[in-house]
């Protein structure tokens, strides 16, 4: 894997500097100077919140824990790493800068925080400084300037062959734990238990995961952001849903899978169904596809399914027309995914800005650009039984077409999401998600 990486980084670092270059030419800036953040401390506590870099930062180096340390970019120069190892016998302090990439930076390391403003440019007003509000070391203030960050933030979409490599490996950790979570889910555990035997089998702690783990046990697969770990384990195991990526060099995976209990084979077929479903979706994961139309595709794919299964009596084109589809699947398809498990710019019309609108009536959907080759976007349609939604359906004039009796006996299983990380190439997709499960 180092040695993938080793071969690709240059280029990557190439692109990114091409980048850059436009960007601050564009808005009119000599330098771009990128902090990789500082821990926040908790209010009235000497404790600090985990540490989550800038992505910014992220992008350039495969530094996810070095906190203090500065990126420094100067057009037709070299990049320069500022390193902060401080003399510190509290805490680990980061390792020397060593790897595929250091041949790639001029690394000057500082051993205190402030000693790193002396290498930053000296005109600190021709820097574009991009990163939060907590870099300010009195001298030096986040500017964000729009120009710059709609630059990079649309070109993000694209993941150059370095990027894909580390997505590639997030996926295999990702469905690693996966696997063990299914295990743990068979042998009756408690949310808990099964969230224990996920973090263990990708080797990852909670805060070095992309997002918080989604851990649903029967109807708390109804909640879409469940994210609270039952200590005990229901009497009955009759569903799992599980939201669960890893890490890798601080790119994400986002991955979910559902699984039906061995005495609920009418579950177990809607799941069927929902994984065919699927799985046509991510095939039009394609160079041109404009994602709101496959968002809307997909809701009326799912009102088919609706139909098939008996929940509902009418067309899919009055389900979707209605709402009723939206109220058994009430968010996006997906989204960009990269740094950041919701990546940027997903709404950004060009690279110097402007946005595309949502389709009206769908205002979850996070991602409304044509895909092209290099994006990498998430593909998670869902199924779900939410009490507040389908007592809304209940009161509507449609009500009559819809099985309440066959919904209300699936409320106990909660909902199906199933959810693949798909790059866009060329030609054939390519399913990190299932690629990655296929190597198990
Ligand atoms: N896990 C968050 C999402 O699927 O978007
Ligand atoms: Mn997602
Ligand atoms: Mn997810």
């Amino acid at each position: 894997m180092n040695d993938a990486l080793a071969a690709l980084y240059p280029q990557h670092i190439a692109t990114l500097r091409e980048r850059t270059d436009t960007a601050l030419a564009r808005a009119g800036f000599d330098h771009l100077v990128v902090p990789a953040g500082r821990p926040i401390t908790k209010f009235l506590d000497d404790q600090d919140y985990p540490f989550i870099a800038n992505p910014h930062f992220k992008h350039w180096l495969p530094l996810t824990d070095a906190p203090g340390s500065w990126l420094v970019y100067t057009p037709g120069e070299k990049p320069k790493l500022v390193f902060l190892q401080p003399r510190d016998y509290w805490h680990v302090v980061p390792e020397a800068p060593s790897g595929y990439w250091v041949d790639q930076f001029d690394i000057v390391v500082v051993r205190k925080p402030a000693d790193a403003i002396a290498e930053l440019p000296a005109a600190l007003s021709r820097c574009a400084i991009v990163g939060d509000q907590y870099c300010n070391l009195q001298e030096v203030c986040a500017n964000n300037p729009p120009a710059v960050i709609d630059h990079l933030h649309y070109h993000r979409a694209y993941k150059t062959p370095y990027e894909l490599e580390l997505m590639r490996e997030a996926s295999r950790l990702g469905t690693r734990g996966h696997r063990a979570a299914e295990r743990a889910f068979r042998q009756g555990e408690s949310e808990l238990g099964i969230h224990l035997a996920y973090l263990t089998a990708v080797g990852q702690i909670d805060a070095e995961l992309p997002y918080a783990s989604i851990v649903g046990l029967n109807e708390h697969g109804a909640v879409l952001h469940y994210t609270h770990f039952d200590r005990r384990a229901p009497t009955e195991s009759r569903s799992f849903l599980i939201d669960a990526g890893a890490s890798a060099s601080g790119y994400a995976s986002d991955i979910t899978r559902t699984y039906a209990g061995s005495q609920a084979s009418e579950f177990q077929s809607l799941i069927d169904s929902m994984d065919a479903a699927e799985r046509s979706f991510a095939a039009k994961v394609r160079a041109g596809q404009n994602y709101p139309e496959l968002h809307v595709h997909a809701h009326h794919v799912l009102a088919g399914v609706l139909r098939d299964h008996g929940f509902i009596r009418m067309s899919p084109e009055s389900a979707v027309e209605s709402g009723v589809s939206s109220a058994f699947f009430p968010h996006g398809l997906g989204h960009g995914i990269g740094l950041q498990v919701h990546d940027v710019g997903g709404f950004q019309a060009a690279e110097t800005g402007g946005t595309i609108a949502k389709p009206e009536g769908h205002p979850y959907l996070r991602l409304t650009r044509d895909l092209e080759p290099g994006m990498v976007v998430t593909i998670e349609p869902g199924i779900y039984f939410i009490d507040m939604l389908l007592a809304e359906l209940k009161s509507k004039p449609f009500s009559a077409d819809i099985d309440w009796a066959k919904v209300d006996a699936f409320r106990k299983y909660g909902g199906i999401r199933i959810e693949d990380d798909v790059v866009c190439t060329t030609g054939e997709p390519e399913n990190l998600t299932r690629d990655a499960f296929a190597l198990l």
